[in-house]
């Protein structure tokens, strides 16, 4: 594709949709087994409840509940399965190694005509798949993307470790990115990503790729299940994040007081918090659901955008920005401008 053609498109969101699995998981059963409760859980992370897919159940597998996103969100943006050029799936806990997760979503809502693929970036994921929408449709090499950020952390997660099994929840989000013309004001601005993999050893699954088969023994010691070094991934999250949304706004020439809405990426409500003050950012205009869902990975930032696309809250003209950190390590802002 000729770069004349990269000046003369832009991309923006046109339908938005989430899912979330049916069973809802609170603090207090949580501690009945491990040793916490639900004062320290919403203290320390400010989550009350999360839902989790009922393992086995095949409505409620990674690429079903992402399939009842992205139908939600073709709704809203009017499109039928078929339109869609291609399939951007952002997960770490796939339905299968092979095929991928996003193969499986296009088999699920028909999306006959489009190429399809996974993108593991943890909890980063929905943003880098974003980004690589908005790059596909700025070359002109597609139209319609649909982008998918959708995870089941239940079934990687220790849940004999109280440090880590009260963070996390199941759920997808989705959306649908169309071509508009570059000149449009309404459109994705800008996209910054990045990845350290150095730091691989703060969040990681030893066992279950190809490395390391998970054998009785592996399986005994939970090395097939998430490992999390909580305060370094906190504080680098602090860090990151707040280094990413200033990215996003200088490379903007755009000021904090400017912004609409900031939707981070959320493991823990006190790093939400410590990233608004350093940016000198009202916490009334930062939108969440770990309250309710806890950290649902990739799902996280789409899930929080439809709620408050569909309550109204954001609306046409609005500046929006998207900023996450995850496992790997990787970190990315976008920022847009609602249509
Ligand atoms: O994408 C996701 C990546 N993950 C993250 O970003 C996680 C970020 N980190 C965090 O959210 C927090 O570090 C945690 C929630 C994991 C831990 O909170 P904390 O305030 O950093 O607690 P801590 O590790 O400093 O532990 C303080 C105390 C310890 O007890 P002692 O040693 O002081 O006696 C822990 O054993 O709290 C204890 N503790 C708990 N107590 C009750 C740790 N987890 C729990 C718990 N219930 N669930």
């Amino acid at each position: 594709m000729s770069t004349t053609n990269a000046l003369l498109f832009s991309s923006k969101i046109t339908g938005t949709g989430s899912a979330f699995p049916e069973n809802r998981l609170t603090n207090e059963e949580l501690s009945q087994t491990v040793e916490t409760s639900h004062n320290w859980i919403v203290e320390r992370t400010g989550i009350q409840n999360r839902q989790i897919s009922r393992r086995g159940n095949p409505n409620e597998y990674n690429s079903s509940l992402g399939a009842l996103a992205a139908t939600r969100a073709l709704e809203m943006a009017g499109k039928k399965p078929e339109e869609i050029d291609q399939i951007l799936y952002a997960t770490c806990t796939p339905d299968t190694l092979v095929p991928s997760t996003a193969c499986w979503l296009q088999k699920k809502i028909g999306a006959n005509r489009a190429w399809a693929m996974d993108i593991n970036a943890a909890c980063s994921g929905f943003v880098f798949a974003l980004a690589t929408a908005d790059q596909f449709i700025r070359t002109g090499q597609a139209k319609t993307s649909l982008v998918i950020g959708s995870d089941v952390l239940s079934a990687f997660t220790n849940w004999s470790d109280r440090t880590s099994c009260i963070l996390f929840g199941d759920g997808a989000g989705a959306v649908v990115v169309e071509q508009t013309s570059s000149h449009s004001e309404r459109r994705i601005l800008s996209s910054h990503l990045s990845s350290d993999g150095n730091l691989w050893g703060l969040f990681h699954i030893p066992a279950g790729g190809s490395n390391q088969e998970v054998t009785p023994e592996i399986y005994q010691k939970n090395l097939h299940k998430m490992q999390m070094k909580g305060k370094e991934m906190f504080k680098s999250a602090v860090l990151t994040l707040t280094e990413f949304a200033v990215k996003a706004l200088e490379s903007n020439q755009l000021k904090i007081s400017e912004l609409d809405w900031f939707i981070p990426h959320q493991a823990n409500l006190r790093i939400i918090e410590a990233v608004a003050k350093r940016l000198d950012f009202p916490m009334n205009k930062v939108l969440i659901n770990i309250d309710r869902f806890g950290n649902t990975s990739s799902a996280t930032v789409p899930s929080v955008l439809d709620e408050n696309v569909r309550s109204g809250r954001i609306q046409p003209g609005h500046t929006v920005l998207l900023d996450v950190f995850g496992a790997g390590l990787t970190f990315g802002s976008l920022l847009l401008r609602w249509s």
